[in-house]
């Protein structure tokens, strides 16, 4: 059901309150501001496979919160508590089906189906694994604003840092990691907002990223909502503004980082990073440790989504009349990995990852440090 809102230029992509969750429409930014009702998985899966809300965190988060509304709604439900954690196994795994790259949903469903099993073996009834669902899909939510700040600051810091021979910073960010794709405040994005609270941002650099236009359509209108200086550039204008001398960082969200540092994220992120390399300005990838998946050992194993082809041959990501020529082929890859190599450093909510002088990233030592001091 669509719910047009009186507030104009709404940056949160979530609305959630106990039984109720409202998802920003993204495709219609950013020219209107419409909320779609979303009452329980099904809605949550279709809304997340047809980019009604998108980015790593923020899918997340909406599947969990999707599951949480067709729970707190349940009329009844009979069964043992076993049969209710299974029951809400099967509608986690239903909606990890939905997008196939970003680990944030994966991760997610597995947290909560640990919750729920854990629930199931001492709940005296259904309502207790039902209610320790529902909390711990709301602190998902709550908890995914903090990471993002503490993102922004420590990126803001590293660079600043990095980068102490400049009095003021340019940074180039691709794709869309700010509000829109988490629950606030941003990753890569996050970190550019940081830098401008900081006084030390000369100007933020947006690539339109073909084929869907999130940085178009949706970073810029954050940018242009925060009052943070801003220029939008076609995604191949990238090596001309970096040999320019205008860019002194590229930082950009990912979808899924490999236990060996390889970042999967919006395609059009390796040809940034190569071009990053060539012009000797540090690449950073900005996300919170949901997004790294130790299971993996390098990026050959990221299941890259590939969207339609009317994405391509039409205007507006598909949404729009055809501009191609009618018969030809199309490959539409939605993401495509970043080899560690050339990523100068992976910033988290607990710190940010380098190669402290050696070749590689000790992602994994740095996760067991963070998550055991936490
Ligand atoms: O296809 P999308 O719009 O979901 O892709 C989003 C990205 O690639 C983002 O960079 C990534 O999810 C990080 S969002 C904080």
């Amino acid at each position: 059901m669509e719910n047009r809102v009186e507030k104009q230029n709404s940056l949160q992509a979530i609305l959630y309150k106990r039984g109720s969750l409202q998802l920003l429409d993204q495709r219609k930014l950013p020219l209107e501001t419409i909320y779609l009702d979303v009452q329980d998985a099904n809605d949550g899966w279709v809304a997340i496979r047809d980019m009604v809300v998108r980015g790593a965190p923020a899918i997340a988060i909406a599947a969990a919160l999707s599951l949480a509304v067709e729970v707190s709604n349940l009329k009844d439900f009979s069964g043992t508590s076993d049969d209710a954690a299974s029951f809400l196994g099967k509608k986690l795994e239903y909606l990890v089906s939905s997008r196939p790259t970003a680990v944030n949903l994966s991760d997610a469903a597995s947290k909560l189906k640990e919750v729920v099993s854990k629930a199931a073996s001492t709940a005296k009834d259904t309502t207790g694994v039902f209610q320790a669902y529902i909390e711990a899909a709301e602190i998902m939510l709550q908890d995914d604003v903090a990471s993002n700040k503490a993102i922004g600051s420590y990126g803001a810091r590293f660079l600043l840092h990095q980068l102490k021979d400049f009095d003021r910073i340019s940074v180039l960010t691709h794709c869309n990691t700010g509000s829109l794709a988490t629950a606030g405040y941003g990753t890569a994005l996050g970190v550019i907002r940081a830098l401008h609270a900081e006084g030390v941002l000369e100007r933020a650099y947006c690539t339109e990223t073909r084929p869907f236009n999130q940085g178009s359509r949706l970073t810029a209108f954050e940018l242009v909502y925060e009052k943070i200086p801003a220029t939008l550039i076609v995604d191949s204008a990238a090596a001309a503004l970096m040999k320019d001398g205008r860019v002194n960082a590229v930082v950009v969200g990912a979808d899924r980082v490999a236990a060996n540092g390889d970042t999967g994220n919006k395609i059009g992120t390796y040809s940034l990073a190569l071009c990053a390399k060539h012009h000797d300005i540090p690449f950073l990838v900005a996300a919170p440790l949901t997004s790294i998946d130790l299971s993996i050992t390098s990026g050959e194993e990221i299941v890259i989504e590939e969207r339609s082809p009317k994405e391509v041959l039409h205007a507006r990501g598909g949404l729009g009349e055809q501009v191609a020529a009618p018969g030809i082929a199309v490959w539409n890859p939605a993401f495509d990995v970043t080899p560690a190599d050339i990523i100068s450093g992976i910033i988290t909510e607990k710190g940010v990852i380098t190669k402290n002088g050696t070749e590689d990233f000790d992602i994994k030592g740095f996760v067991r440090k963070a998550t055991s001091n936490s």
